[in-house]
Formats: structure tokens, sequence, C-alpha cells
């Protein structure tokens, strides 16, 4: 297993590049299954889920070939479609995304149920509930969920929760099901709007994607088609925060300002300078940050994949933050190791109070999750001394070459193997 170490105390300057967007290279993999023929997917990140839904979709009967520019051919309709098996959707359970594809063009899908992870149970009943209404017979066995459909019918859904891969999941289902489907209480997030779009690409026909109501005439066949993956919104993120916490002057290339308002708007209000160019997003801060109250949303809101790093800029202010966490129920794996860096955090149920101001000092920590794993780099960033991260694959499911990225820009980060 690699590691990561990082010297603390260097500002970063100059430009780091954003990679493709993981949350958006997913689903849209997933929806080649809708299309006959090829789909090609250009600036694809080399991430280890994007390999995982690579590796699936193959066990699926789809060719898969190349990387960052990725080709997706599925089989042809009529052929049974094996199962998404155990040991593939443990590891990404993004695996999920296969649901909606599998049933609307080969009639029958059957899945691991993903079981929870890290960060909470994250149930998908809101994508079995949805492919229901639309006629599916939905049976779970040995720890499997099976779903059959001669063909789906239009349906209107309204979702409890604006669950970003479950409104995938049924948009997805929708595009080759009998009539007009309704998807109201649809989550808004940026990958939402680009799946319809590449899903229009296909010949589907889509309304309303990036607002709460999405409605889907269903057509009877979809095309392969030729899409760019836009810039990840959450690596953009973490960068800006990067180059603000260490006081630095940083472009974050391929960063898209709409795509990130209210992680902008945190952090212009703790006092860093955050500016748009033509390639991207300046970030530029002499230190001295003020505190910051964040309570994590659906999007618009503020992100949940921002909160672990925000902790950190919140240990780096004069004063106390509170940070609640509205999306997952155990999101603040991150908080153990911060403590042990000296931060000073209570947490009271799910939310946490940090009182910021005191250095953070350099020491040997763990990864748990992706986003908490991102928030222990930035704390080695400016601890003082030299940080070691481990169990640093969780940062390779979501961030790709941080290490590179990191050190072009004046970054002392070096991955060692353990
Ligand atoms: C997506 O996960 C993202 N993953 C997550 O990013 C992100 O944190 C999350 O959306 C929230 O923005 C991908 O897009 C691949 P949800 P998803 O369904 O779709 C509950 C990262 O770091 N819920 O919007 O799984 C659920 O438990 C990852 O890149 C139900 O109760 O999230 C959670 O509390 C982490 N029933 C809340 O809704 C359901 O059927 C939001 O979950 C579905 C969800």
């Amino acid at each position: 297993m690699d590691k990561l170490v990082i010297e603390g105390g260097h500002r970063l300057e100059g430009e780091v590049s954003v990679s493709g967007a993981k949350n958006a290279a997913l689903p849209l993999l997933a929806a080649s299954l809708l299309a006959e023929g090829t789909s090609t997917f250009y600036n694809v990140p080399v991430l280890d889920d994007v390999l995982i839904m690579g590796k699936l979709l193959r066990h699926l009967g789809c060719e898969v070939e190349g990387r960052r520019r990725l080709r997706v051919e599925a089989p042809q309709r009529g052929r049974e479609t094996p199962s998404a098996p155990y040991e593939l959707v443990k590891t990404m359970r993004a695996s999920v995304l296969v649901l909606g594809p599998l049933v609307a063009r080969y009639g029958r899908a059957r899945v691991s149920l993903p079981g929870g992870c890290a960060i909470g149970a994250r149930p998908i009943d809101q994508h079995l509930e949805g492919l229901r209404a639309m006629g599916a017979e939905v049976t779970l066995d040995h720890g499997y969920v099976d779903v059959r459909a001669p063909r789906l019918r239009g349906a209107h859904i309204v979702l409890d929760i604006p669950t970003v891969t479950g409104c995938e999941n049924l948009m997805m289902a929708a595009t080759l099901a009998e009539g007009r489907t309704v998807i109201e209480n649809a989550a808004r997030e940026p990958e939402i709007e680009e799946l319809a779009s590449a899903l229009c690409a296909m010949g589907a026909r889509i309304r309303g994607a990036g607002t709460p109501i999405i409605e889907v005439e269903g057509v009877s066949r979809l095309e392969g088609i030729e899409h760019t993956i836009v810039a990840d919104r959450v690596e953009a993120g973490t960068f800006l925060v990067a180059g603000a916490l260490t006081g630095g002057d940083v472009l974050v290339r391929g960063a898209v300002l709409g795509h990130l308002d209210a992680v902008v708007a945190k952090l212009r209000g703790a006092g860093a300078e955050v500016t748009p160019e033509a390639e991207g997003l300046r970030v530029r801060a002499r230190g001295g940050f003020s505190p910051v109250d964040i309570t994590t949303q659906p999007y618009p809101g503020f992100p949940t994949d921002m909160q672990a790093q925000f902790m950190v800029l919140a240990a780096a202010a004069r004063g106390q933050s509170m940070i609640k966490e509205a999306i997952f129920e155990n999101r603040f794996m991150h908080v153990p190791e911060l403590l042990r860096m000296g931060a000073d955090i209570q947490i009271d149920g799910r939310v946490a109070a940090v009182r910021g101001g005191r250095p953070l000092s350099a020491a040997q920590v763990m990864a748990t999750d992706l986003r908490a794993s991102a928030c222990l780099v930035l704390a080695g960033l400016i601890a003082d001394g030299t940080t070691e991260i481990r169990r640093v694959y969780h940062l390779d499911r979501g961030y790709e070459g941080i290490e590179d990225k990191l050190r072009r820009a004046g970054g002392r980060v070096r991955r060692e193997r353990e």
C-alpha cells in the first residue's frame, strides 16, 4: 500500500489542472449500455472508480477500450446480461448506476446490493421505488436486487430525497420507457445536466435537467455518441482550498465558477480572493482566515463532498466555525485524524464545532474515505513538519495524480511504497 509524505509550510504558486469529473464519468459510462453502437468519451479521469466501472461493463458483455479516451460498445439487445457481482459492486457503490440502463434496454438487471460504506448506510430505496413505479418487478434475494420489466412504462415519480445517482438511474431508465416520465424533487447537480445532454445526444427526449422537475419522453432506441467530460468540480474545489490554505496564488485550470458558487462564496467569506479567469479560477490568500459556518445541502447548496476540506480551513481560521453534515450520517471520519494533528474539534451528532487558530502539527495519519483523505492532504500542506498519510488508495479513487499536481505548484508531496 502507498503512503503520501507531505512537508508542510510551502506556498502553492502557479497552476494545477483539473481532471474530468468522476461523478459525471460514472453515470455516463453506465449510460452507454442504453445505446446501439459505440460511445466514445474524452477527458475521462484515470481513477480506480472509473477503471472498476469499465471492468463491470466488460463483465456485462460490453467492449471497453482505452483510458482517458474511453470507448464502450454495449451488447446487442436480446442477450441475457450477466449480473453485476458483489466483488465489483462492494468496491464501487456507483455500480448501482447500471440498474436503470440494464432493465430499460435488456429487460432485466441483477445487481449486488452495494451495502453500506464508510460514510453511511446509503440505501437505494429511492432507485428501486422509482423502477417499481415504472412497472418493474423488483425482488431482493441473496444480497442481490433483481429488476425485470419487458418494457418499462413512464410514471410520475416524486423522490423523497433529491438523490443524485437515484435521479440518474431513473432518468436513464425513462429514456427507453413507454410514454412520459416525470421525476419530481430531482437532484440538480451539474452531473445530472451533463448526463441529460449526453442522453439527448443519443436521441433521448429530456427536459428540465438541473431543475427539480425532469420530464422524459420515452423513445425506442438510442445511438452511441462522442462526449467530452466536464472538469471535476470537487477536485477543483479541493485545489482552491489548498491554494488558500497555503497563502498561495494558484490558477485552478478548468474550474467552472458556475459549478462552485457555494464553495467560492464560503472561501471569499473566509478571506480568500477567488477570481474567474479565461482558463479557470485563480485563488489568492495572505493567510489569516475568518471562521466559516457551513451546512451541507443538495446542489446548489454547499456540497457534502467539500465538507472535510473546509474543516481544515476552519481549523486554520481565527475563531469558532460550525460545520453541519446534513447529507450523510457518518461523514466526520477525518476528525479523529485532525485531532491527532492538534485541531480543536468537538462533534455533537451531525455538527462539528471547530475552534481554529492553533497551527496543526504534522503526524502519521490514516485515510478512511475519499474526501477525508483529501482533507488530510490539505492539513499536511500547512502542518509544521512532515505528515505521512497511509491507505492513500482511498484518495486514488477520486484524485488523479494529486501528488504530481501539487508538486508542480510548489507543494512538497511525494508518494512512497509502504
Ligand atoms: C452521489 O452519491 C455522489 N456519488 C457522492 O459523491 C455525493 O457525496 C452524493 O451524491 C451527494 O452529493 C456519485 O455521484 C457517484 P445520494 P449518491 O443518493 O448518489 C440518501 C464522492 O465523494 N439516500 O444523493 O450515493 C443517502 O443515504 C461521493 O465523490 C436514501 O436514503 O448520494 C444520503 O444520505 C461520495 N435513499 C442522501 O440520500 C436512496 O435511495 C444523499 O445520497 C438514495 C439516497
